[in-house]
């Protein structure tokens, strides 16, 4: 009978019996007749115990060559054992060195950030990005169950645009066979026409931002997921949010508790955030706040991380800042009935300084209207007429938002900046690995 290969994943079914592991040697150590190895294989670490006396000499000396990283398949038997990392062992039987790693440039002594990010094709190995990418991966299946389950339409919006919808001051351009071709800022745009097809739809993927800024908070590459609602308007549109974040948090909290132990994480920060309702509040009233706090701001003004961080500090959850001035914003967003000089805006600035996770509006439903904001906004006509259609034929009031998959991480995570969230970070002074 041929012995099963299994993952570390799988080894409670197979206490008892022998099996085959096949993974890279995370550690090793030696205690006279004794070589323990820790053996890692994306599912956790094992440790693999070696008895001089018990292998054929040829299994010791496979194991005294393995080196830190090596790749290896291991067979032995799986030992239920409470003392052992993980609760189980395996009483090595037999090995085969795949490939020999020499010395491992990312060794047990602490590196700089820059060194790290310069290897950060190893660095995944490491048990910080490892358990921030799992809460990553659990985090966007959450948001596609979110949708998926509330028959939302899956969208994907193109890549290489001819046009801005976050503004023309990040616009990465690229050459397009003799035109110029911008990399999309937001999928948005492209949303709209697909609400009117679909009702409900959303768009996931990567964006692109040419940020000059070097914050914390800042990547020029990070994804988005951005859903879009026909016949949704403003109030309801809060109201999403606070069902969507509630929901997408409180999924990760239960199923990446052990993630989170690892990176240290006071949980009890982000659990308010499982609970409804989240406070609002109006941007007349953010504004008031924040000069009662000292801070130089005058209304019209968005608000830059410290403001952001000001806010958000009142409360114990994401807080709703609402109703930004209509200057201050897109150009797609829908004044205010009320008051047109206020836009009817949405951002959500999470707790502990991670600031603002969303961004999202009613979006204009008029077709004069918005054709003069794009005017008022220099953008060229031409580029938008297929985005005026949405309005000449059979326009509805609509809304949505996006949400940033790597300021959302950070936050959830305690992560002090973004791009420890994203596998391969892109930033102003990086783009290597
Ligand atoms: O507020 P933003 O610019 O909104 C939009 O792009 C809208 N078109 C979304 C919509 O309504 N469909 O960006 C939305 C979110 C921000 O709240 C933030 O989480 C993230 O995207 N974000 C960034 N994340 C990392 N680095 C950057 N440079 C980011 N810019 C925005
Ligand atoms: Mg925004």
């Amino acid at each position: 009978m041929s012995v099963p290969v299994i993952t570390i994943a799988d080894l409670a079914d197979h206490v008892g019996e022998e099996v085959t592991l096949k993974g890279w040697v995370y550690n090793w150590r030696k205690k006279g007749k004794l070589r323990f190895i820790i053996l890692r294989d994306g599912f956790g670490y094992l440790q693999c115990v070696v008895f001089r006396p018990e292998v054929d000499e040829s299994v010791w000396e496979a194991a005294v060559a393995l080196t830190q990283e090596s790749s290896v398949e291991i067979t032995g038997i799986v030992a239920a054992d409470e003392r052992a990392p993980g609760g189980y062992e395996l009483k090595v039987t037999g090995i085969v060195p795949v490939q020999i790693a020499p010395e491992y440039p990312l060794g047990k002594k602490e590196h700089g950030v820059d060194f790290l990010l310069n290897h950060r094709h190893l660095w995944l190995r490491s048990k910080r990005p490892h358990a921030i990418l799992r809460v990553r991966s659990e985090l966007e299946q959450a948001i596609r169950d979110f949708f998926y389950s509330r028959r939302f339409t899956l969208i994907d919006s193109p890549i290489l645009t001819p046009a801005a919808c976050e503004g023309t001051s990040t616009l990465f351009e690229t050459p397009y066979f003799g035109d110029t071709a911008y990399l999309s800022q937001s999928g948005q745009l492209y949303l709209e026409p697909a609400a009117a097809a679909f009702g409900r739809v959303y768009c996931f993927g990567p964006t692109f931002r040419a940020e000059k800024s070097k914050t914390r908070r800042h990547l020029t590459e990070f994804w988005m997921v951005e859903p879009e609602v026909a016949w949704l308007q403003f109030d309801g549109l809060l109201d999403l949010i606070e069902e969507f974040v509630s929901e997408i948090v409180s999924r990760v909290l239960d199923r990446c508790s052990e993630e989170l132990d690892r990176l240290e994480r006071d949980v009890s920060k982000v659990e308010p955030a499982t609970r409804r309702p989240y406070p609002r509040l109006d941007y007349g009233d953010a504004v008031r706040i924040l000069k009662e706090q000292g801070y130089d701001i005058e209304f019209g003004d968005d608000f830059g991380g410290d403001e952001e961080t000001a806010l958000a500090a009142l409360h114990d959850r994401p807080v709703l800042v609402t109703r930004y001035p209509t200057e201050a914003k897109a150009f797609y967003m829908q004044p205010d009935p009320d008051d047109p000089t206020r836009a009817l805006a949405v951002d959500a600035l999470a707790p502990e300084g991670y600031g603002e996770i969303i961004g999202g509006s009613e979006r204009i439903g008029s077709l004069e209207l918005l054709e003069q904001r794009i005017a008022e906004h220099g953008l060229p006509r031409e580029a938008f007429e297929w985005y005026l259609d949405v309005r000449r034929y059979g326009g509805f009031p609509h809304s949505g938002f996006g949400m940033g998959i790597e300021r959302c991480t950070a936050w959830i995570c305690g992560l002090h900046h973004a791009r420890e969230a994203i596998p391969y970070p892109r930033t102003i002074n990086r783009l290597y690995p």
